[in-house]
Formats: C-alpha cells, sequence, structure tokens
C-alpha cells in the first residue's frame, strides 16, 4: 500500500513561526515564507514533504525507543501514611486514606518486608525514592527510619543510595524537618493552588478553614534554611478559570509563586469531579485561554538567567534533546512502584483498591490477587499500556513525546486506564506546540539558546544540546 506522506508530519502554522515535525524521527524545521508559498501547491508540497522524509528516515536510526532496564527500578513512592490533616475538595484519594476505611500509617516491619522483594526483582537498585500520602509528614519518624533502611539496603545489595523527595501540602513542617531534608538532600514539592484568594476556596483544613496561613508560614522556613530544591504543584479547577481570566491576571498568577521562591512547578487538573470545582467539557474554551498564557510566559521565562522552571516545558525539551522517543505514557508498573501503607506493592498509588494489581509482599504467591508477583504486573503494563496499542494515540501526531494520558487517572476516573482524557492530550498538545514555536523563535538567538541549555543542564543535568535543522 502506498504511504501517506502527509501522515508523518504535523504542521505548526503560529502567527510569530510556523514548524514543522517529522513525527517518527522528532526533527524540527523552521519554516519560513518561501516554503509556505510551496506548500499550498500540491505536488510541490508533496515533493517537499518526500525530500524531508527521506532526509529524515536516516535520523531515525538515532532516536531511541525507551529502553526499560528491567533490573533497575526508577521510581518507588512509599504512601508512608494513608491519612490527612486537610480535606481538599477534589482530593482523588479520599483525604490521603485511598481505599481504607478509617486511614492507615506504615509500620516499619512492612516496609522491609516490600524492600527486600523490591531489591530481590530489581537488584541494580532503585534510583529515587518519593514520601508521599495522605500527609507525608504525619509520619516523620517512620520517614526518618525509612531513609536510614534505605540507604544501608541500597548500599549493601547494589552500592547505590537512591535519591529522596517528598510531597506535603506544607501545613506541618517544623526546623527539625528542614534540617533532616537538608542533610539528606530531599527535592520537596509543596501543594499549593496559588494566593489565599483561590487556595483557601479549595486546600481546606478539617474544619472547613484555609489553610494558606500555614504553608505561607513554612514556605518562609524553607526558604530561611534550605539547601534543596523546592518545587510547587498548582491543582487547577473551574475557580482559577473564573478567577484569572486575562493575560495579566494569568501572568501575576505565575508570578506570584516565583517570588514565593518555588524552583518549578508542575501542573494539575481536578477533572470532572467535584461539581462545583471539577473541569467539564464547558470549561474547554476558558481552560485553553488560560493554560496557552500559563504556558506563554513560563516557556519564555525558561530563556532567561533566573528561569522559574515550568517542568513539563523542561520534560519535552529533554526529550527533543535526546530524542528518545516514548513508547510508554508513564514508567508505573515498568519501573516504577508504590508500596502502600500495609506494604502492599502496586504499579501506582492511583491503583490503590483496585486488588487485580496488588502484589502482597507478605504472603506472596498465596495473595488472591490476579497479579501475584511484580512481574505479572510488568508483563500486565508492557503489553496492556503501550500508547501505539491504543488507537486513538496511535493515530495522533504526539504520540512519541505524549506525556498527557495517566493510567492511573483513567482508572480512577472511567476505571479504565486506557482511556484518554481530553483536558490532559489538550494541555499536553498545547504546551508541546508552543515549546517547537518557541524554539523555532529563538533558534537563531546564540545567546537565547546558550542561557536555554545552560538551565536545561542545571536543572536536570541534561548532557547534549538542542539543535534545530
Ligand atoms: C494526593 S496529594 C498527596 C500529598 C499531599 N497530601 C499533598 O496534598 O501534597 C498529591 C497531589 O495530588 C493533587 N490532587 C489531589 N486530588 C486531585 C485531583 N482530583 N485532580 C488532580 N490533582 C489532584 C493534590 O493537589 C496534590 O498536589
Ligand atoms: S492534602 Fe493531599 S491528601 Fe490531604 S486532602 Fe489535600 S490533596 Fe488529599
Ligand atoms: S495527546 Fe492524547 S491522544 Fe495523543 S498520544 Fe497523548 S494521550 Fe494519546
Amino acid at each position: 500500500m502506498k504511504e501517506n506522506i502527509e501522515q508523518n508530519f504535523h504542521f505548526l502554522l503560529d502567527e510569530e513561526c510556523s514548524v514543522l515535525l517529522h513525527i517518527p524521527s522528532l526533527s524540527f524545521y523552521k519554516l519560513n515564507e518561501k516554503v509556505l508559498s510551496l506548500l499550498s501547491n500540491s505536488k510541490e508540497r508533496n515533493e517537499f514533504l518526500n525530500d524531508v522524509h527521506a532526509k529524515c528516515v536516516k535520523d531515525i536510526s538515532n532516536t531511541s525507543e525507551e529502553v526499560e532496564n528491567n533490573k533497575k527500578l526508577r521510581k518507588v513512592v512509599l504512601l508512608v501514611e494513608q491519612n490527612c490533616n486537610m480535606s481538599c475538595k477534589y482530593c482523588y484519594a479520599n483525604e490521603g486514606r485511598y481505599d481504607s476505611k478509617h486511614g492507615l500509617s506504615m509500620k516499619y516491619e512492612d516496609l522491609l518486608c516490600a524492600f527486600k522483594l523490591l531489591l530481590k526483582e530489581f537488584p541494580e537498585g532503585i534510583e529515587a525514592i518519593q514520601f508521599f500520602g495522605g500527609e507525608p509528614l504525619l509520619n516523620f519518624e517512620l520517614i526518618e527510619a525509612a531513609v536510614e533502611l534505605i540507604s544501608n539496603l541500597c548500599k549493601e545489595e547494589c552500592g547505590v543510595i537512591p535519591k529522596f523527595g517528598l510531597i506535603t501540602n506544607g501545613t506541618i513542617i517544623t526546623e527539625k524537618m528542614v534540617e533532616f531534608f537538608n542533610v539528606h538532600n530531599f527535592g520537596l514539592t509543596v501543594s499549593l493552588d496559588g494566593p489565599p484568594e483561590i487556595n483557601d476556596l479549595q486546600r481546606v483544613l478539617k474544619n472547613g478553614d484555609g489553610s494558606y496561613h500555614l504553608i505561607s508560614k513554612n514556605i518562609d522556613l524553607l526558604n530561611k534554611n534550605r539547601k534543596f530544591n523546592l518545587y510547587v504543584e498548582i491543582t487547577i479547577t473551574k475557580k482559577h478559570l473564573a478567577l484569572y481570566c486575562t493575560k495579566e491576571a494569568v501572568k501575576e498568577f505565575i508570578d506570584y509563586f516565583a517570588k514565593k521562591g518555588f524552583n518549578a512547578f508542575t501542573l494539575g487538573f481536578a477533572v470532572d469531579f467535584p461539581e462545583d470545582y471539577g473541569l467539564t467539557i464547558d470549561d474547554m474554551k476558558k481552560f485553553r485561554e488560560f493554560v496557552k498564557h500559563i504556558i506563554d510566559y513560563s516557556i519564555d521565562s525558561m530563556f532567561t538567567q533566573k528561569p522559574f522552571v515550568f517542568y513539563a516545558a523542561y520534560f519535552l525539551i529533554s526529550k527533543l534533546i535526546k530524542k528518545k522517543k516514548a513508547v510508554y505514557p508513564c514508567r508505573a508498573g515498568l519501573r516504577n512502584f508504590t508500596v502502600t501503607a500495609e506494604g502492599k506493592i502496586l504499579p501506582c498509588y492511583m491503583f490503590a483498591g483496585n486488588s487485580f494489581f496488588e502484589v502482597d509482599s507478605k504472603i506472596s504467591n498465596e495473595s488472591n490477587s490476579k497479579c501475584k508477583t511484580i512481574n505479572d504486573i510488568v508483563d500486565k503494563f508492557k503489553c496492556e499500556n503501550r500508547t501505539s496499542g491504543i488507537e486513538e494515540c496511535s493515530l495522533c501526531w504526539l504520540r512519541y513525546l505524549c506525556f498527557s494520558r495517566c493510567p492511573g487517572f483513567s482508572n480512577i476516573l472511567y476505571n479504565d486506564m486506557k482511556k484518554t482524557n481530553k483536558f490532559y492530550c489538550e494541555y499536553g498538545k498545547l504546551v508541546t506546540e508552543r515549546v517547537l514555536v518557541k524554539l523555532a523563535l529563538y533558534s537563531s538567538d546564540k545567546e537565547k539558546m546558550q542561557i536555554l541549555n545552560r538551565n536545561m543542564k542545571s536543572f536536570g543535568s541534561i548532557k547534549g544540546e538542542i539543535i534545530f535543522e
């Protein structure tokens, strides 16, 4: 069958600058006026695309599909506390309890048991540990013991101590904790949805009061003494779209986080629930405008001497530098696993309560669950979770760069880990398009490109430089 050459390309016809992405090789080109006018003639267009394709096909051998090292884990998430001192309006984790009725705290023996099993299955060790919950700092004593235990076990078994990170609601941080994070070089993420006018509408304490005053005080405490990077996770809801409707308001909103001293930010989106907060399809137009303003403003910051790093843009640029084609949307169930407060092993915390994917490190093979071993989970995810196996994704121009599908979120929202979500797809496409346009715009500005490369290296030790074809 004759190949349709167009399916290898995505055109970005932007007012500022037009770009052509060759999908299979992840090569991208800035289109000048001459090429743009030639594209309107079907014969010339065909010749041009065939030429570009022939040139890029040679490069495909340089693009590497993610090689899965099945002996080394990328990340283990520890649900050290399945309880929380807050009642955020949109919490997918059932106020931190997940599927447990009254909440649970992790015990040392259960952690030890789970780690022995993980290190048996992955003898080359673990790159990163993330403390998570519920609110992980409610079980700080266990975190202290876990860091010692995991450091010793990993050093003995594989000679390398993992990097440690923690995601917290930021309400109960003490000086002692900050000192501990300094000593062990933690990366810390605080969840905060903006200044009090928005944060206190949705991130509320158990008694319904806003949490801003506590978080703000603790961020100041962190900034006084910290020697580690501080990130913020912002959960966007309908309320944001109502409050920040203009370009200037969105810019001020993002500036607020930079001024508060954070080094980088990630965005999450509460979709579908609860009614007053969750984004629904009627919000799509406003959502696009809001996200576009954030993206434009934040990508520009990556080309400055003092960047406020937008994690999604950083992630995409690093993929374009490495020309690394994504085969799976994330590493859950392949090289990332979660240990629950009871010591059970899951592909990701978003699968809590889904006994199909639960491996019990204490009763191992006699478990009633359908996946009896970690290998069963890996096999299932390898086969079911490939982007190319999902029809909608296999036809999508973003398929080799995509970070939009979260199998865990889809498991929670739709009970189907293969389903895509319109908001996340739209977000992924908007970020990628703007990253490509900005790279094209600045490609001839040597100084800007040097700054970007320096920022990329210092944020994530990325080797290589961005090359504009
Ligand atoms: C489940 S919390 C656990 C850690 C800690 N309690 C905290 O709030 O940072 C982790 C992150 O998930 C986000 N989150 C909770 N429910 C969400 C939802 N329905 N949609 C998107 N993000 C959500 C929270 O805002 C928070 O940034
Ligand atoms: S602080 Fe985290 S776990 Fe607790 S209710 Fe809020 S989002 Fe959920
Ligand atoms: S953007 Fe959506 S449809 Fe496209 S590859 Fe990603 S998840 Fe699939």
